[in-house]
């Protein structure tokens, strides 16, 4: 007893870097997207003078997606089973494919200069992040 309590008493203490989880694929797509998000938010507001950086900014969250799609989001907290699980499967990759299309509609956007088009595809886009996060994170 004794012994089991000095024990306990001189184990090394876990430290943070022992404990934390190293991020997933799908977190460091998610980060990437993240990150794509906020500059267009920005970049937008000037069509013209941004369209390079929105073309690049474009082809990375494109890149990303095609990523996250590759994924399997982790469990809900009642996990899924069989063709339960199948089907919510095929639904995230269709809400990801969603993404795309979005991402894939604001480079046109930003090809025509067209800065209307490319708030709307804004818009859309940020749709699609907060459906997907309400039936997959
Ligand atoms: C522009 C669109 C999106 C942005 C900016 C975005 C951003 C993020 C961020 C910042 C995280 C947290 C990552 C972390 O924990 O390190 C996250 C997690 C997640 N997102 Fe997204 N997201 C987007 C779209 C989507 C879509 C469309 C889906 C589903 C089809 C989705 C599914 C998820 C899931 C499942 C997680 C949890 C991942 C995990 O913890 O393993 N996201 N997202």
């Amino acid at each position: 007893m004794l012994g089991g309590f000095l024990l306990l008493n001189i184990a090394p203490m876990p430290r943070a870097q022992d404990t934390e989880q190293e991020e997933s694929t799908l977190q460091g797509a998610m980060g990437i997207l993240k990150i794509g998000q906020r500059s267009l938010r920005s970049q937008i507001k000037d069509p013209a003078g941004n369209r390079d950086a929105i073309l690049e900014n474009l082809k990375s969250m494109q890149a990303a997606v095609l990523v996250a799609l590759a994924e399997t989001p982790p469990d809900l907290e009642e996990p899924l089973e069989g063709d339960a699980k199948a089907l919510w499967h095929v639904r995230y990759k269709q809400k990801m494919a969603g993404l795309l299309q979005e991402i894939l509609n604001m480079e046109a956007a930003a090809l025509r200069t067209d800065g209307d088009a490319l708030n709307e595809g804004y818009k859309a886009l940020s749709g699609v992040k907060k459906t997907g996060h309400q039936d997959f994170r």
